[in-house]
């Protein structure tokens, strides 16, 4: 099982950028973390993070066929970007939202998620537990095991 985990802009900030609300780890931190909850779910994983929103577009895209499922942190594209809505209804490969922060209770802009339109699941205001709660999660969607 072979699952794509997509992080977007700033995130490679992280440990630098506002630590109250995201945390003190930093995002090699957050990589390390990612491996070591796939390696102990027995799951493939690999992980991208880019700035760029053709960028992601793009790997969305090229999971096509290669991956069994995507955990994407789309970080402000969350709130603003139809093309990774797009992206995630083509290729229809089960995707799980994750953020660190909780969402629902920061400002009125963050409150409406594309992305999260696409996906199976959301996890959020978890840090980064949620991660290793997605790929949990996604394990036994695609084994379909999942319990809602
Ligand atoms: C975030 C929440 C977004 O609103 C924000 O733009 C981010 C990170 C999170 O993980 O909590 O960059 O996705």
């Amino acid at each position: 099982m072979k699952i794509l985990v997509l992080n977007g802009p700033n995130l490679n900030m992280l440990g630098i950028r506002e630590p109250a609300i995201y945390g003190a780890r930093n995002f090699d931190a957050l990589i390390a973390f990612i491996e070591k909850s796939a390696a102990e779910a027995q799951v493939e994983v690999e992980c991208y993070q880019s700035n760029h929103e053709g960028d992601l577009v793009t790997k969305i895209q090229e999971a096509y066929g290669a991956f069994d499922g995507i955990v994407i942190n789309p970080a402000a594209y969350t709130h603003t970007s139809v093309a990774i809505l797009d992206a995630l209804k083509a290729v229809q490969i089960p995707a799980v939202e994750v953020h660190l922060s909780d969402i629902s209770t920061r400002e009125a802009f963050r409150q409406v998620s594309y992305a999260g339109m696409a996906c199976v699941k959301t996890y959020k205001g978890l840090g980064f537990d949620g991660y290793r709660e997605a790929i949990l999660f996604l394990k036994d969607y695609l084994s379909g095991t999942a319990k809602e």
